[in-house]
């Protein structure tokens, strides 16, 4: 297979999984490290490994996120730096680097361990059957990605952050505009910049319920962010309102993509659906199995502060390196039989939450469905 630069960003090509996959093992055989220059993307490092990118992942002082964290066309990038003479139009916990990351991943990390969690459950627990008996309801035919894999998750996250359920179709609309911008169900229809609409509507929502939560501060994330203390001064209302927005982000990226993936994967192995069918307590290792395979969080960057030598190739201080995520998480190195769904897989490390001081803070929230 010829890899052209312009292939490691194609979105066409992340759509076809079995050319991905087919791109990635040969990255991963012929050059682990590739220096990337694709036509409308800044230059990169594309890391394939699982060791290469837990390396990186692992030292955040020698790889900073705040000079660059997501993989966005040049034309974005100008769009973004147009408004806000920087690279992000929010300020969230995966654009931070130490010392602020550490002090705004405090302000919720409380709220997301398995303890808090665990007084939620019953509550989870009856939102998830309602989805259950839609299903049921729907009589064998049910568009299973529009009602049931983007809605869970999103009244899982509303009702965290204490939102009514009567916002749940605004949410729904604004954060598929904002994270999906290319979705042509949910494209906003405007000849601005969709994205920083969206974004800018969320904050507006957003001010009002922190507002409400200063004055009638109640048990819920939204009344923790809105009076969280950085620094022992109040958090900054920008800061804020992105902590709320990014939050959100958690649904359309990765939970809606794993469920969806999840229940594709079952579909296409049905002998491995039926033996979860026979033996519900595989249930856990299935969860597992479906973040490794599915990988939903498809890339994730970091910039290197000084030379650094990976695998023998040079990465020089301001470069990027691109860590993808589902190559990884099939790197024959590490999982046996990697490219294929085993719900019965032991060892599983793939690393679909990330690593190091960036790992996901709500990887206990995404993983109480087993
Ligand atoms: C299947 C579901 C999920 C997957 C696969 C996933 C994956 C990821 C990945 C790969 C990262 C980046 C880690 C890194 O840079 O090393 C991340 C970060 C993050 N995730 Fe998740 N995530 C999921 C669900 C959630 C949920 C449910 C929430 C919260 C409600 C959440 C909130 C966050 C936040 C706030 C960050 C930024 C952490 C930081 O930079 O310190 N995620 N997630």
């Amino acid at each position: 297979m010829h890899i052209s630069h312009n292939d490691v960003v194609d979105p066409a090509l992340y759509a076809d999984e079995a050319r991905l996959h087919q791109m990635l093992s040969e990255l991963r055989r012929r050059d682990p490290v590739r220096w990337t220059e694709p036509s409308n993307y800044q230059p990169f490092w594309a890391l394939t490994k699982h060791a290469d990118i837990m390396e990186v992942e692992r030292q955040s002082s020698k790889f900073l996120v705040g000079p660059r964290n997501r993989l966005k066309t040049i034309e974005e990038e100008e769009r973004v730096r147009g408004k806000t003479g920087g690279n992000a139009l929010m300020r969230t916990l995966p654009t931070m680097d130490d010392p602020d990351h550490r002090k705004y991943r405090n302000v919720t990390r409380r709220w997301f361990q398995p303890g808090s969690l665990k007084a939620l459950e019953p509550r989870l627990a009856a939102l998830a059957k309602e989805y259950v008996d839609l299903i049921q309801e729907s009589e064998g035919e049910i568009d299973f990605v529009k009602k049931v894999s983007v809605w869970f998750p999103l009244r899982v996250i509303m009702l965290i952050l204490g939102m009514p359920e009567k916002d749940g179709e605004m949410m729904h609309r604004l954060t598929g505009q904002l994270f999906s911008p290319d979705d042509p169900d949910i494209a906003r229809q405007t000849e601005g910049h969709a994205i920083a609409e969206a974004g800018a509507e969320l904050f507006a929502y957003y001010k009002d319920l922190l507002e409400d939560r200063r004055k009638n501060p109640r048990d819920d994330l939204a009344s923790e962010i809105a009076n969280a203390k950085i620094d022992d001064a109040p958090i900054a209302v920008h800061e804020a309102l992105s902590y709320c927005v990014s939050i959100m982000a958690a649904v359309h990226e990765t939970t809606a993509g794993a469920i969806a993936g999840g229940i594709h994967a079952l579909s296409a192995n049905p002998e491995q659906f039926r033996l979860l069918r026979s033996s519900p307590d595989l249930v856990t290792r299935t969860v597992e199995e479906v973040l490794r395979y599915v990988s939903p969080v498809r890339t994730f960057i970091r910039v290197a502060v000084d030379d650094y030598e990976l695998r023998g190739k040079k990465i020089e201080a301001g470069q990027s390196v691109v860590m993808i995520y589902p190559s990884a998480n099939r790197d024959e190195e590490i999982f046996e039989d990697s490219q294929a769904f085993n719900i019965q897989r032991t060892n599983n490390e793939h690393i679909a939450f990330g690593f190091g001081p960036h790992v996901c803070i709500g990887l206990a929230l995404a993983r109480a469905w087993k």
